[in-house]
């Protein structure tokens, strides 16, 4: 990516001032040598590579543009991200490790993983491999819940990969994250990305205007636990399969296939894919399309069976269970 074309995008910004920023303004800058390498862009700013000048530590800065967070995305000032993530502590959760900001920016500092993130894989994972990343995953989840945080954009671009030999995982970008608590009715402003949204988060009498969809407000209270589950099974889907189960070219048919069709999976020639029936019918019961009926982190949990020392999660038969129909 250019970063000339970055900046000139957006005129609030120019070139100038930025390096004028780098260079003195803030301490952050005289405690990290920052890169000219753009290593993501998000709807609410960069992301760069640096070193830390004390220990040659590399880290990540995240540079978020006040102009575009909205009052509910701050608390007491400071970014949610940056609040949420800083009560957080979890092995399998990004770390913070400093935080400043100016006039234009806040500013998060991080750890840097080399390996990225689970989108740029550019693979399908064996069903022992994809069952350890989900029970990682599944681990945080249940974590971020206990601590009454919803993260609503959970998806592999924001999955990084911490250790490619063991497939450990890291949940990153908490900038869409919530403190939720169990006794709140839910949310009304939806967040997240379009495919890894759940079928209530649609406004479902919106939708079938036909022209529009209202991807900022629902009729309906939503949970951010349950989006969050649904998310999970998403993701679990995608690393096993390579494609989103409701994928369409098209907005409103991606939409409807959410709200209406049934999770199937389709071996092909490219992806050849051996997925035990379990696993089917463990991802079906989790891709359920009533938030009320969608199992629990404490029901999921019953269903996994960890062994120890390696990849390996099987998960128990579903069949017998008289609540699931498949
Ligand atoms: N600590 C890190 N180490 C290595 N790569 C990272 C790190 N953090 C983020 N990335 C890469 O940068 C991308 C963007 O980061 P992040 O998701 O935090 O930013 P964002 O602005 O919120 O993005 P978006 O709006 O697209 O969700 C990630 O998808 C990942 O590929
Ligand atoms: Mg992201």
């Amino acid at each position: 990516m250019d970063e000339h074309e970055l900046i000139n995008e957006d005129k609030y910004i120019t070139k100038r001032k930025l390096e004028y920023y780098e260079k003195s303004k803030i301490s952050i800058f005289n405690k990290y040598c920052v890169s000219n390498k753009i290593i993501g862009k998000g709807a609410f700013g960069i992301l760069k590579k640096a070193t830390r000048i004390s220990d040659d530590k590399e880290v990540i800065i995240k540079y978020i543009k006040k102009s575009k967070i909205k009052k509910n995305q701050l608390i007491n000032g400071l970014p949610n991200e940056y609040v949420i993530l800083k009560n957080l502590n979890h092995p399998n959760i990004i770390k913070i490790y400093d935080y400043d900001e100016d006039d234009y920016f806040y500013y998060i500092i991080m750890p840097y993983y080399k390996n990225g993130s689970l989108d740029l894989i550019g693979k399908i994972l064996t069903e022992n491999v994809a069952g350890w990343v989900f029970s990682q995953l599944f681990d945080i989840i249940k974590y971020l819940h206990q601590n009454g945080v919803v993260h609503l954009d959970i998806k592999p671009d924001n999955i990084l990969i911490s250790n490619i030999n063991n497939m450990n995982i890291v949940l990153t970008d908490f900038g869409l994250a919530k403190y939720q608590k169990y006794t709140d009715p839910g949310f009304k402003h939806v967040s997240g990305t379009l495919p890894f949204m759940s079928p209530e988060m649609f406004s479902l009498n919106l939708y079938s205007r036909k022209d529009h969809i209202n991807f900022d407000k629902v009729e309906d209270l939503y949970r951010g636990d349950l989006a969050d589950i649904w998310a999970l099974g998403i993701v679990f889907y995608i690393i096993l399969v390579g494609k989103n189960p409701f994928y369409d070219s098209d907005t409103f048919r991606f939409v409807y296939k959410i709200i209406n069709d049934k999770v199937s999976f389709i071996s092909s020639k490219k992806n050849n894919l051996i997925i035990s029936q379990n696993c089917k019918i463990f991802i079906k019961w989790i891709l359920e399309k009533n938030p009320n009926k969608r199992p629990t982190v404490t029901e999921i949990k019953n269903q996994i069976i960890y062994i120890p020392f390696g990849f390996h999660v099987t998960f128990r038969s579903l069949s017998n269970n008289k609540n699931f129909n498949l």
